[in-house]
């Protein structure tokens, strides 16, 4: 089996390869990926060394409609992660949010509709909601609401893609996920980039109050969550799966949990001001997936967290790299990320 897998040197799609080069011996995979500030060269290099011949790199955009016809019509099965994906760039320019994740999403399916494809799976977020009802996580049901342009544009994706199901009958599937964390996630996002302030003794920023809810899952749990949904049977296509665990934590409550596990003051804490557009709760239910496909998350969230901060203390070659690539990448870096200078 030939898959192809857009955004793997990146966090989700890195594992993701993984995943299924580990769990499938005789699949070839090739990554289209940009390199963009949150896609890394290294992370790439250390997937061709682990999965020789098997694993393919071609450098490209998915808005390049050329090569990703090239790619597609070699490759039954496709995993859509390619995106802009992070919301505090979003917020200061959100016109690369629209190329990739908008107009890059057609051009793959516009590659689909002339192919014979198999399956595409493309990974949403939970973010599309936007806040979380009072009473109760999203459901697949509840109307789209995105509160920043990267949920926004990902609400466009998500759209377009059901509406090439619904127009095309194109063999598409949507998942809608919660916020991912574990190894190799780019050093801008909440996780990493509280455990390395706390490494290096600097204030671990708190938007706001700090007590924003998120519903975490550990990324390996969301690859099998998402290699159930591409192997899955064809009534499957045309609809959208949430995947999240229901273990939800605010950013305080995750901060002060990594700087007892490092020993460390919670002085360290320390809030500015809040992100434009915050949300305040994003949880989903996932009782359609689990129904569906027998999904169940493995790794709980005490074994999960203390693993990923693990992987940091002992990875440093891996983020210093990493923390490089963006200050390289990132326009206004400094000043987006005030606490990186240590
Ligand atoms: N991280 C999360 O918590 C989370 C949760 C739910 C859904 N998602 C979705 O999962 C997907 C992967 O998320 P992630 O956290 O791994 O993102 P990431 O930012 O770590 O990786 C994105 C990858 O896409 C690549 N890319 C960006 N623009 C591109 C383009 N025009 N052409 C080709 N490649 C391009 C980047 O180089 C990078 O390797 C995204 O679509 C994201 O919206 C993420």
């Amino acid at each position: 089996m030939q898959i192809l897998v857009t955004g793997a040197a990146g966090f989700i799609g890195s594992h993701f390869v993984e995943w299924v080069l580990t769990k499938h011996p005789d699949w070839q995979l090739t990554n289209l990926d940009l390199l963009t500030y949150a896609g890394f060269e290294h992370t790439s290099r250390e997937l061709e060394a682990a999965y020789p011949g098997r694993y393919r790199f071609v450098k490209a955009s998915v808005c390049d409609a050329e090569v990703v016809d090239q790619l597609v019509a070699t490759h039954p099965l496709i995993v859509h992660f390619a995106a802009e994906s992070n919301v505090d760039l979003s917020i200061v320019d959100g016109q690369a949010f629209l190329n990739t994740n908008v107009l890059g999403t057609h051009v793959l399916l516009e590659a689909c509709r002339r192919h014979e494809i198999q399956r595409l799976l493309v990974v949403s977020t939970d973010e599309v909601y936007g806040n979380a009802w009072q009473d109760r996580p999203s459901l697949e049901t509840d109307p789209l609401l995105p509160c920043s342009p990267y949920a926004a544009s990902k609400a466009g994706q998500d759209l377009l893609a059901f509406s090439y199901y619904e127009t095309f009958k194109l063999p598409v599937v949507r998942s809608r996920c919660a916020n991912n964390y574990g190894p190799r996630q780019d050093p801008t996002k909440l996780i990493p980039r509280f455990i390395l302030h706390a490494l290096h003794d600097q204030p671990l920023p708190l938007y706001g109050s700090g007590t924003n809810i998120r519903d975490w899952i550990h990324v390996t749990d969301h690859c099998a969550a998402l290699e159930a949904l591409l192997m899955g049977p064809d009534s499957l296509n045309g609809e959208v799966f949430n995947v999240g665990t229901s273990v939800e934590k605010s950013a305080r409550e995750i901060g002060g949990l990594l700087l007892q596990a490092l020993n460390k003051p919670q002085s360290l804490l320390q809030t500015v001001p809040d992100r434009l557009g915050h949300v305040r709760r994003h949880a989903v239910n996932s009782d359609k997936l689990r129904q569906t496909l027998g999904w169940e998350a493995q790794i709980s969230w005490e074994s999960g967290l203390q693993s990923t901060l693990e992987w940091y203390q002992a990875h440093p070659e891996w983020w210093q790299a990493a923390i490089q690539a963006q200050a390289e990448r990132i326009p206004g870096y400094d000043k987006v990320y005030p606490f990186r200078n240590w």
